[in-house]
């Protein structure tokens, strides 16, 4: 796995201290309420997992599915959301959780479905921004990082499934995904 790496942009240590940095920094901002953090699911679950460990105040944790990238590295423009109803954070406050803001097709649907359903706010938080022109508008209020404009992987980030085990980011190379 380590051979098909580029480059590694950012290491375990810096991840764990920004996580930790932004989970408190989200906690500060929402004492006295209790959170309904949103993941979206797989690519989010090592970061929900480090960030809400690092929170103290009362929080539900609710998942769900949104593909829009079907395997490639190129976003196909169509989201698809399951294995959740909107309607359960009806009247709350909602911290929505993803990986990494790329096209922000699949954050600006999912905050979308929330806000329809009558979630009282929606703040979007993301491990990685990636620096490009957004497809839709939308930015996280929220995020560790800006990245390049690359495809990378590693902290639950894959390609076709790999890759989401590496303890740090590293843009991949482009011959494992270029014919
Ligand atoms: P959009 O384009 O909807 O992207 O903002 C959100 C989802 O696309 C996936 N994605 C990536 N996955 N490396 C990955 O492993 C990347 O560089 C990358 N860019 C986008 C990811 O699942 C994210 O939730």
């Amino acid at each position: 796995m380590q051979q098909d790496i580029q480059k590694v942009i950012i290491t375990e240590g810096e991840i764990h201290s920004m996580v930790r940095a932004l989970a408190h920094r989200i906690q500060a901002e929402h004492n006295g309420e209790t959170l309904h953090v949103v993941a979206i699911y797989d690519g989010s679950i090592l970061f929900l997992a480090d960030l809400i460990r690092h929170m103290s105040i009362p929080l539900r944790l609710y998942g769900l599915r949104a593909k829009s990238y079907f395997g490639g590295t190129q976003s196909t423009g169509r989201v698809e959301i399951s294995g959740f109803d909107p309607a359960e954070v009806r009247g709350q406050p909602v911290l929505l959780v993803d990986d990494i803001l790329d096209t922000g097709l699949t954050l600006h649907a999912v905050r979308r479905q929330l806000e329809e359903a009558g979630a009282m706010s929606v703040k979007t938080c993301v491990f990685l921004c990636k620096e490009r022109i957004r497809e839709v508008p939308v930015e996280a209020d929220y995020h560790c990082r800006t990245i390049p404009d690359e495809f990378v992987v590693g902290y639950g980030l894959d390609y076709r499934g790999l890759y989401r085990n590496l303890p740090f980011v590293g843009i991949l190379k482009r011959e494992v995904y270029l014919p």
